[in-house]
């Protein structure tokens, strides 16, 4: 079975538990990932990281080469991406520290290289998106939280916005309308790019904070990284259990 890889995002700049052996320096036509992409062990499995906002420099959502990040990890032959994202909370059940792992996607991004279609190839790449996660990825990371007990939401709408900058009340009551149940920043074009590249790909979601609007307390970043930290250990556990569904572990 090949690996599976992961995505780390805010908060999770290593992978706790991981035993790197290899740091990879990928080399893309889209130019550098945003790390060295570590390929290490978690228990029995094997597994790549990246950290898509580098680190120590933390690149910001709407400087990310997503690019680079998915098709270097192709390039490594993975199976599979879990993408984690933190997310703000729309809808009333998506509170600060919940997970969802979403079925649908809305992008409000803008000006990002979002294909890796050049129009050189020949055939345009009109790819299918009407489920932008891998069903059966999704399935996993759902009875992967069922067998180890961990709360979460089995479906939801992830609603990419640009950044960096938080959302207005309005811009969120927009989203509401428009059926978002949670807002991050980092979601796309990166479930696309994969699906591009042929990488099955899904996403797990952490609220961390009500999203602009929602709720009586102001947007506060100690509240949101406490919550983080939290709900960062409660994703290892997650994706334990998921390298033990997959049959890596
Ligand atoms: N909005 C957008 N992205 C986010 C938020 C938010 O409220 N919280 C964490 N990432």
């Amino acid at each position: 079975m090949k690996p599976l890889a992961i995505i780390g995002g805010t908060g999770i700049d290593e992978l706790e538990g991981l035993e790197v052996l290899r740091d990879h320096a990928v080399q893309t036509p889209y130019g550098e990932p945003s790390r060295a992409i570590q390929e290490g062990r978690l228990g029995a499995a094997s597994i790549y990281f990246l950290q898509r906002h580098g680190s120590p420099n933390a690149t910001p959502p709407h400087k990310i080469n997503y690019r680079a990040n998915l098709w270097a990890l192709r390039s490594l032959g993975v199976d599979g991406i879990v993408a984690i994202n933190t997310v703000g909370g729309i809808s009333q059940s998506m509170r600060p520290g919940r997970l969802l792992i979403p079925d649908q996607v809305i992008d409000y991004t803008w000006g990002r290289e979002h294909s890796v279609d050049e129009g050189s190839e020949g055939a345009l790449m009109h790819i299918d998106f009407t489920e932008p996660y891998d069903r059966e990825l999704r399935l996993k990371l759902l009875a992967a939280a069922n067998a180890t007990g961990i709360p979460n939401a089995s479906s939801g709408v992830h609603g990419v916005t640009q950044g960096p900058r938080l959302e207005t009340a309005a811009e969120i009551q927009r989203m509401a309308r428009d059926g978002c149940d949670v807002v991050g920043m980092t979601g796309m074009p990166e479930a696309s790019l994969a699906r591009e590249l042929g990488v099955p790909f899904a996403c797990i979601c952490m609220v961390v904070n009500p999203a602009a609007g929602i709720g009586d307390l102001p947007l506060s970043i100690t509240t949101m990284r406490e919550i983080l930290v939290r709900e960062a250990a409660v994703v290892r556990q997650l994706l334990s259990g998921l390298l033990v569904q997959r049959g890596d572990a």
